[in-house]
């Protein structure tokens, strides 16, 4: 079965084609990331404008590349949120519009549900039930997948996202948005000791909290440039990463324990973090789980992520019609 799926929740426009939920025909990405950098963030209208301009070509890149007709295409799919409701709205309604055009069932996709699928492109041998640790720039939370289109929730951040974090504290830095990569540089060689940072103790124990952190980090760098004093910058990085790492891991490892899952993946654009791999390498090992890192290139928002969970989708029964709406928020 082949889908054309569309993905345009944040600000990275992308279509790509996907076979039986696991082969990548296709996957054309148009990232926007320069024109929101001169911004320091994502600006929501021009994302959406960005979204409107690329999308149609990059649907006709990603049939050209994958050397099929639009006739031959079985399903179309878009992401239909969480994610910034303009943007999401230029790629579900350019689906719906090809979805009637070309007679072909319409599958919506939840973004996050999306990142998790990212790994069975990646891992054909992954199949649910299995954790998976969702980090990127909107969300960060340990989602149990029961079946692939069977998924709860085992904790969430109550506040700030880690990808959110990491940016945020490299704005503050003066370093190139989005931050996490260039965070990501800067934090190598560096004492991820030398500046203690908080970690948050929550109640409900699987949720996370970033905004003491981020609020702490961005208080150390104000008071250092108020006192004119120099700042160790990758140790001020490696101590963000660690503690940002003691935030998620620990966490992942109790909802392991809890559940009694016995195979972690991770998922989203922080998954790409190499000390955050590195301690999940380490902390899986350790505690005897079996772990999948998606490659870099399925870590940040693709349309093929998309493409995949889609199949389940369509299996499970999913279709929606020229009534479909975006939305902003919505449960996984
Ligand atoms: O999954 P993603 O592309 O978009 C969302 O759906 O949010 O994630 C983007 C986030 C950004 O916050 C970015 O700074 C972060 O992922 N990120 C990283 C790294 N690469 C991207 N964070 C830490 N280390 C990295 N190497």
């Amino acid at each position: 079965m082949l889908i054309l799926a569309f993905e345009s929740s944040c600000d990275e426009t992308a279509a790509a084609v996907v076979e039986d939920g696991r082969v990548i025909r296709s996957d054309a990405i148009l990232s926007q990331v320069d024109v929101h950098a001169l911004y320091g963030g994502v600006v929501p209208e021009i994302a959406s404008r960005k979204h409107v301009e690329a999308i149609a070509a990059l649907a006709d890149r990603a049939l050209a590349e994958a050397g099929i007709t639009r006739q031959e295409i079985d399903a179309v799919a878009v992401t239909y949120g969480p994610g910034l409701i303009g943007a999401l709205l230029v790629a579900v309604n350019f689906a719906k519009s090809a979805a009637l055009a070309l007679g072909k069932p319409l599958i919506p996709v939840h973004h996050l549900r999306g990142h998790i699928a990212a790994n069975y492109l990646a891992f054909p041998q992954l199949e649910p039930p299995f954790l998976s640790l969702c980090i990127s720039g909107g969300n960060s939370m340990i989602v149990d997948v029961a079946g692939y289109t069977d998924m709860t929730i085992l904790g969430a951040t109550r506040d700030d996202a880690a990808g959110e974090c990491f940016d945020k504290i490299a704005r503050v830095l003066g370093l190139p948005y989005p931050g996490g990569k260039p965070m990501d540089d800067l934090s190598q060689g560096g004492d991820p000791t030398k500046y203690p940072l908080p970690r948050a103790k929550l109640e409900h124990d699987l949720d996370m909290s970033f905004s003491g952190l981020k609020t702490a980090a961005v208080n150390l760098i104000h008071n250092a440039a108020q006192k004119g004093e120099p700042l160790d910058l990758p140790s001020l990085a490696a101590s963000v990463t660690a503690a940002i790492s003691d935030e998620l891991i620990p966490r992942a490892m109790e909802a392991a324990h809890r559940t009694g899952r016995t195979v972690l993946t991770a998922a989203g654009g922080v998954a790409a973090n190499r000390t955050i791999r590195a301690n999940l390498e380490a902390a899986c090992r350790e505690n005897g789980l079996t772990l999948y890192l998606p490659p870099l290139s399925l870590c940040g928002d693709n349309g093929a992520m998309i493409g995949s969970q889609a199949y389940y989708e369509y299996l499970a029964g999913t279709r929606a019609d020229s009534s479909l709406n975006a939305y902003a928020n919505m449960a996984i």
